[in-house]
């Protein structure tokens, strides 16, 4: 059976992210939302913990979807499972070359993992966590960006950082 590995940051957790999970959920028999440390980003406004349950309460109701956490290459997490599929959104070429190099390096690093590339939402192509994090710090109204079952940790978080 193909699993489907959703990789990301998820920091936090936007709509754009739902929208692909719940393509993936329909396409794969089993979908694993993989919230990954990502070393290249210096700080991180959720732990992982705490994204990890934002993504398992926004998709509570997909019974084919799980939610995980890995810190360190994704090829050696999704060698967990037989014939691994990574899915990955893509909202605009401005994404291309980033996603085209990671989708290459993994396949390098482990043949087995194949990557595809779903074509993000159009009302979600602008859309991005590290948006929502200057909104959200700067006082901004961030609320439609994000899925209503986290919103309000997102602002007790905020509230509790400008304390
Ligand atoms: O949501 P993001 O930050 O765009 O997701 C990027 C992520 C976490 C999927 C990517 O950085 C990743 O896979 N990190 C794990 C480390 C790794 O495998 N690096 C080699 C890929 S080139």
């Amino acid at each position: 059976m193909r699993t489907a590995i959703c990789p990301g940051s998820f920091d936090p957790v936007t709509l754009g992210h739902v929208d692909i999970i719940r393509r993936a959920s329909k396409l794969f028999e089993k979908v694993v939302v993989c919230v990954v440390y990502n070393a290249n980003k210096k700080s991180s406004f959720l732990t992982l913990e705490e994204r990890k349950e934002h993504v398992e309460r926004v998709t509570a109701d997909l019974p084919n979807v799980t939610v995980d956490t890995w810190s360190g290459l994704l090829v050696d997490y999704a060698a967990r499972y037989e014939d691994p599929v990574v899915v990955r959104g893509l909202r605009a070429v401005s994404d291309f070359e980033y996603e085209f190099m990671m989708a290459l390096t993994n396949k390098k690093l482990n043949p087995i993992v194949e990557t595809i590339f779903l074509a993000s939402d159009e009302r979600y192509t602008y859309l991005s966590s590290s948006g929502v994090k200057e909104i959200a710090f700067f006082g901004g109204d961030f609320d439609q960006f994000v899925p209503p079952e986290i919103r309000e940790d997102l602002h007790r978080k905020i509230d509790g950082r400008s304390q």
